[in-house]
């Protein structure tokens, strides 16, 4: 192939990119609205509040803890609390260690129903980690609900 010919064909291949290009900016903005009855489901990540603090999802309803009723050797801390701690156990990664929110055994971390902690042992491991749970993933007031959490499931 000459240098001309060469040439050529990559201005041809240039032309057709801009094409295409200008193509897809023409896009049909109705085709792009989503309809009125499309289904919507609540965020439940972890969300950042302007402090950078890590907060569970505005608005969320978390599903209800199995036998969180009934108050059975429960320990301490109001209802919210303890709802707001379930919320808080979710957003600040807790979950995804302790499985079912702490009920059951068998992920990373071990189960923490039943197992006898207490507020102080919360409290220290949260703060320091131990092992192969990170230190300081939740603080305050969630910390504080987590705590109220836990203790619920004592
Ligand atoms: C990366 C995984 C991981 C995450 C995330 C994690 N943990 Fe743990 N957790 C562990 C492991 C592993 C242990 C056992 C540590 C040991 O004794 O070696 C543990 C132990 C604990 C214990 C002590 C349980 C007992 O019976 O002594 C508590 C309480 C606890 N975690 C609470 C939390 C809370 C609250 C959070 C969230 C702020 C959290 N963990 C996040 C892995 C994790």
């Amino acid at each position: 192939m000459s240098r001309i010919r060469k040439l050529a064909a990559f201005a041809a291949l240039v032309a057709s990119v801009a094409i295409l290009a200008a193509a897809c900016v023409e896009s049909d903005p109705e085709a792009a609205v989503t309809p009125t009855d499309a289904e919507t489901i609540p965020n439940l990540a972890p969300q950042t509040d302007e402090d950078g603090n890590t907060v569970p999802p505005e608005g969320a309803e978390l599903p209800p803890a199995e036998g969180e009723e009934g108050g059975e050797g429960g320990g301490g801390g109001d209802d919210a609390a303890v709802a707001d701690g379930e919320a808080a156990f979710v957003a600040s990664g807790c979950s995804g260690c302790h499985l079912e929110n702490g009920r059951a055994g068998g992920g990373v971390g071990p189960q923490i129903a039943g197992s006898g902690v207490t507020e102080e042992g919360i409290r220290t491991i949260v703060a320091n980690g131990r092992g192969a749970m990170p230190p300081g993933l939740a603080s305050d007031t969630d910390l504080d609900n987590i705590v109220a959490y836990l203790l619920s499931l004592q």
